[in-house]
């Protein structure tokens, strides 16, 4: 698809380059930073550099680093002042951003030591304030900010500026948001043990800054980055204060991207090339906008929803209606495995071979039955020969105590049929040694990773019991790249796509069903599926199976699929929700509250049922049939 867009449209405020994926844009980002350096070594000056920790610049540091060994950037002449630190916070905690700063940067170039500043979070209160203004004096003593480094919460945050941030503030100490603490309890792994307060340059401080570079990745930014670049300037949003900065570059991905009026409602913005993509998103808006089923949107409807351009080309409403509404009409099957015996030109299956083969990639030990439990009984019912492979282990999401209930549970299972007691005995105090000292975020031994892991394998196994899947058929992958103990995980690798290949070979499948979640850039499911992409891509045209194979994306338990892209949507009914509850339910580990439950309250059956209740009623205000709940499938084509 391409649009037309106007980059000067009134409705951007700040200059924004979008990239493909991060890593470009971190690459690019990298490049003008060296630059300045540069620039600034051969004046014989310093370059006077503001840094943000968090997931964002972890990209631009790595380019950096790598510039710094392959090409020679030194690093002598930068002087580096950091946004914030958590408060209290000691520089040797894992989560600190002292710690953070030299794992991902510092310690990998030539900068002085004597050159870092990163807020004290050691300070005892009564110091805080005298510091804060020490540090707005060596910002000054050193000429200023050349160049400011930002990440954006999803809060509106620049540094630690949260909504009420006046533009003069200055390096002070505040209070964090609480969905700040939310987003932060990731890396602490409980919101309770995330600091309430921090240190953090003001806005004032940073609207100092000579050139600043926004950076945001991820569909999880979208909506607050539309709300900096388009939305008025206001401290309920501190980074819309940016507006007023002369200097300022906004660098996103496309996900980030995607709530931008140009991006999300182009015709809102100029003239656009009408492909049946683009007209099925612009009639299903105009449908959700104007409250009215598709078919009853008239000439004027699309005239005053700024459609007029498209009326125009299709020459009237009653044919664009049509158009769309069979398109989606087209997408409803209770038969996600193929109608046997059946015209299947307008289905999204096949109908042959009646019974098919069908892999379910699961990234988690529970992301088929969240996300595709209704599907998964309806294949299983319908007869096709349904095999799950779960690709990673699961185990850092479960906690501590359920690993030492099961320990307990081991120790008195052996003393109890009197077999292995002795190893038992030992094996047992490792873990409550292990346990009792363990510190926060540190990472666990490698008896309580494999207690975790089984723990997480018996419930698939129970989930896919009462599913009907055959016990032969579930297979457990534990991709390597998933086992480092810790959130932050290994880049995918060899054995992690031999792996894929190996299970794909062996079952050679009619139907792949898989995670996809394009739009995280950093999540384990987005390395799942670069994992399946990368097997597929070996396989393919040496494989003759693989030629009459279908590979369906669902979303995991985050998010659903917008629905003009949907290709197939299975229609769920109340019966059969409720069986997929229990399912979910077989992940007992994951109930009542998970380790990681991410920025949402509800547990996952609740999210999932929600979610697939949200589809249904969708496709009824189009005007579909009116179901009880719908999952949702888009294909791939490889
Ligand atoms: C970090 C900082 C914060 C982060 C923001 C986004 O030093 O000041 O403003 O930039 O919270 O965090 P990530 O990049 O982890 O999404």
């Amino acid at each position: 698809m391409e649009v037309l867009h106007y980059p000067e449209t009134t409705f951007e405020k700040l200059p924004v380059t979008i990239f493909e994926d991060p890593a470009e844009g971190a690459v690019s980002v990298a490049y003008e930073i060296a630059e300045l350096i540069r620039s600034k070594q051969e004046k014989g000056e310093q370059a006077v550099l503001g840094l943000a920790t968090g997931s964002s610049p972890i990209g631009v540091y790595k380019e950096l680093i790598r510039l710094h060994r392959e090409e020679g950037l030194s690093f002598a002449n930068v002087v580096t002042f950091n946004l914030d630190e958590y408060y209290p916070m000691q520089p040797d905690e894992l989560q600190s951003y002292v710690h953070f700063m030299h794992e991902q940067l510092f310690n990998h170039i030539d900068i002085l030591p004597e050159n870092i500043h990163i807020p004290d979070g050691t300070l005892p209160v009564e110091k805080v304030k005298e510091y804060c203004l020490a540090y707005e004096q060596q910002i000054k003593a050193c000429g200023g900010l050349d160049l400011q480094l930002l990440g954006i919460g999803r809060t509106g945050h620049i540094g630690f500026n949260e909504p009420g941030s006046s533009i003069n503030s200055a390096t002070r100490l505040v209070k964090l948001d609480p969905l700040t603490i939310t987003d932060a309890a990731k890396d602490f792994i409980k919101e309770e043990y995330v600091p309430l307060r921090a240190l953090t340059m003001g806005v004032g401080t940073i609207m100092k800054a000579r050139q600043i570079i926004l950076l945001a990745w991820g569909e999880g930014k979208a909506k607050i980055l539309q709300e900096t670049v388009e939305g008025k300037i206001s401290d309920e949003v501190p980074a819309s204060f940016l507006q007023q900065h002369p200097h300022v570059q906004v660098v996103v991905d496309k996900w980030a991207a995607l709530e931008l009026t140009r991006i999300k409602t182009p015709w809102l913005v100029g003239m656009c090339l009408w492909d049946d993509n683009l007209i099925r998103r612009a009639v299903i808006w105009l449908s959700l906008k104007m409250h009215k089923p598709i078919l009853k949107l008239t000439d004027e409807d699309y005239k005053d929803g700024s459609l007029s351009d498209l009326l125009a080309e299709a020459g009237n409403a009653y044919a664009l209606n049509i158009k769309v509404f069979n398109t989606i009409q087209h997408t409803i099957t209770g038969w996600p495995g193929g109608k046997p015996n059946s015209n299947d030109t307008q289905r999204p299956e096949r109908a042959a071979p009646a019974l098919k083969r069908s892999l379910i990639f699961s990234p988690h030990p529970d992301d088929d039955v969240i996300s595709m439990g209704g599907t998964l009984l309806r294949l299983v019912d319908q007869g096709h020969d349904v095999h799950v492979a779960y690709q990673t282990s699961g185990n850092l999401a479960v906690f501590d105590d359920d690993a030492r209930r099961y320990a307990d549970f081991a120790l008195g299972f052996a003393e109890k049929l009197n077999v292995g007691v002795e190893t038992m005995q030992q094996q047992h105090a490792e873990v409550v040694e292990f346990l009792k000292h363990k510190k926060l975020g540190e990472e666990d031994s490698a008896l309580v990773q494999e207690i975790k892991a089984l723990i997480r394998r018996g419930e698939a196994a129970a989930a896919c019991r009462f599913c009907g899947v055959k016990e032969q058929n579930v297979h457990f992958m534990n991709m390597p790249f998933y086992e480092t103990g810790q959130v932050k995980k290994k880049p995918l690798g060899e054995a992690d796509i031999q792996a894929v290949v190996d299970i794909l070979q062996e079952i050679q499948p009619h139907q792949i069903f898989a995670a996809g979640d394009l739009r995280d850039p950093h999540g384990t499911h987005r390395v799942c599926l670069d994992a399946i992409f990368a097997a597929l891509g070996r396989l393919k045209g040496k494989e003759a199976w693989l030629d009459d194979c279908y590979l369906w994306l669902y979303r995991g338990a985050w998010q659903e699929w917008d629905v003009e892209e949907i290709e197939m949507a299975v229609p769920i009914s109340p019966e059969e929700l409720m069986r997929k509850r229990k399912a979910i339910f077989k992940h007992q580990s994951q109930k009542d509250s998970a380790v990681f439950p991410g920025n949402d309250k509800r547990e996952f059956w609740q999210r999932s049922e929600d979610r697939n209740h949200a589809t249904a009623k969708l496709y009824d205000q189009l005007g579909l049939t009116e179901y009880e709940a719908i999952e949702a499938f888009v294909r791939h084509r490889f």
